[in-house]
């Protein structure tokens, strides 16, 4: 019998990739899946959560019992995330955001001009839409995540510090994008842990049960 850990908890979550789109047929996106961000959702509905899921565009069922928004673009994931963080007291970033966007989409197809000369697309950033959350005054407790090719300990510890959130989650597994399993490195105050390579829903498990004893207060 597993206890509902997160019981009486509201938890949000950010999925998949986002879309920015450079004109009305084409787009910058990435190869997030979903799945990750989707196991969570699942693995906190599951431990007693009320689970608001915001995902980008992907091609996943919405998991029991969770209220999913879906968006395309790092700005509609922004618009929508902001508004309800502050009534979360969770907020788990699993989303691969786009860095940036281009300046403007263009209102029809760019066509190829006979020139030779590709189109110039100019770039913005995108708002980082987990350290705004954990700017809020009344924040939730915040997790990211990080995928990196190199030097994840270290990278994972930076971004901890850089977007001031408790726990920061690396993707231990090389190419975990699409796959489906993982392995985890949880980075927090006290040092660092790892979930060793399992499926994706078992590790969901585990980092919503290492999340719960993070908001339980201790009973003695
Ligand atoms: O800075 P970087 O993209 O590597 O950080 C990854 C973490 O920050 C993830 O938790 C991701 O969901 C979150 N993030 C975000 N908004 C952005 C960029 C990243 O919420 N614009």
């Amino acid at each position: 019998f597993q206890p509902k850990r997160l019981a009486g908890q509201r938890v949000l979550i950010t999925a998949g990739p986002t879309f920015e789109a450079i004109d009305p047929v084409r787009g910058i996106t990435n190869h997030s899946s979903g799945k990750m961000g989707f196991a969570i959702a699942r693995a906190a509905q599951e431990a007693g959560a009320q689970v608001t899921l915001v995902a980008g565009p992907v091609h996943l069922p919405t998991p029991a019992h969770v209220r999913r928004i879906d968006v395309q673009s790092a700005l509609q994931m922004h618009d929508a995330v902001m508004p309800l963080a502050a009534a979360h007291d969770v907020f788990i970033a699993t989303a691969a955001v786009a860095d940036w966007r281009p300046v403007a989409a263009a209102e029809q197809k760019l066509k190829k001009d006979g020139s030779g000369c590709p189109p110039a697309i100019e770039m913005v950033e995108n708002p980082d839409i987990l350290a705004a959350v954990a700017r809020l005054p009344q924040r939730p407790y915040c997790v990211g995540f990080a995928a990196e090719s190199h030097d994840l300990l270290r990278h994972a510890q930076d971004k901890r510090a850089r977007k001031q959130v408790p726990l920061l989650v690396g993707n231990l597994g090389p190419a975990t994008f699409g796959q489906d399993t993982n392995a985890l490195l949880l980075v927090d105050e006290h040092g660092h842990r790892e979930l060793p390579q399992a499926d994706k829903l078992t590790l969901a498990r585990q980092l919503v049960a290492e999340i719960a004893t993070r908001l339980t207060p201790p009973t003695r």
